[in-house]
């Protein structure tokens, strides 16, 4: 199969040369192509090069419309806020018990999420001290009506396990 490009319409094409010697066809290959119209670089990546999560599928949800910025894309905060709840699940977990956020390391941005793009949160535990611990978390769009996936974004949260009184505790050992 050679590359795929991009052309004026609802769909990304691409060549398949027929083997028998016969002129090549051009047939559909997704639908639709926003995101790669003037840019198909961005689909190219999509398809040959896909980045693979690490860690857990932690939360999923839909970017909706009220998520939005003046600009129509989804809004970097609710993003974050979604990577903070995903942290929060996944330390919970490990700390058998309630931890609170103290620290998000640097955060790029790498592309915009979309209204009906689906986020994908990735949640991995990387480092365990005495009651903190750091989380990598990515953030993936599963783009409109598609299954192709683009990292959007990743940083380290620091969560520590508290007690009831929001005091340091530690975290127990796993197993
Ligand atoms: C998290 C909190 C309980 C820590 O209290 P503290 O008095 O600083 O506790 P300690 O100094 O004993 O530190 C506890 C652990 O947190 C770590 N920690 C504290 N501040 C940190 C920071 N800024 N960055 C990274 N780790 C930090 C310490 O290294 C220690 O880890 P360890 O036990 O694994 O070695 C307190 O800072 C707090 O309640 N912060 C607000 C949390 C919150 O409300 N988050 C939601 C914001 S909307």
């Amino acid at each position: 199969m050679q590359k795929a490009r991009c052309e004026p319409g609802l769909f990304l094409w691409t060549r398949r040369d027929d083997e028998a010697g016969n002129a090549p066809t051009l047939f559909p290959l997704r639908a639709p192509s926003r995101y790669a119209w003037g840019s198909p670089t961005v689909d190219d990546r999509l398809m040959t090069n896909p980045v693979q999560p690490h860690g857990q599928l932690t939360v999923r949800t839909i970017a909706m419309p009220a998520d939005t910025n003046a600009n129509g894309d989804i809004f970097g905060g609710w993003v974050m806020s979604q990577m903070d709840q995903a942290g929060g699940i996944a330390g919970v977990e490990r700390a058998q018990g309630r931890v609170v956020t103290v620290k998000v390391d640097a955060m790029t941005f790498l592309a915009p999420m979309k209204v009906g793009d689906v986020l994908e949160v990735y949640t991995e535990v990387e480092r365990i001290g005495r009651t903190s611990m750091q989380i990598q978390i990515e953030a993936f769009a599963q783009r409109f009506q598609t299954t192709l996936r683009e990292k959007v974004t990743f940083a380290t949260f620091t969560f520590v396990a508290v007690d009831d009184k929001g005091r340091p505790r530690p975290i127990p050992q796993a197993g």
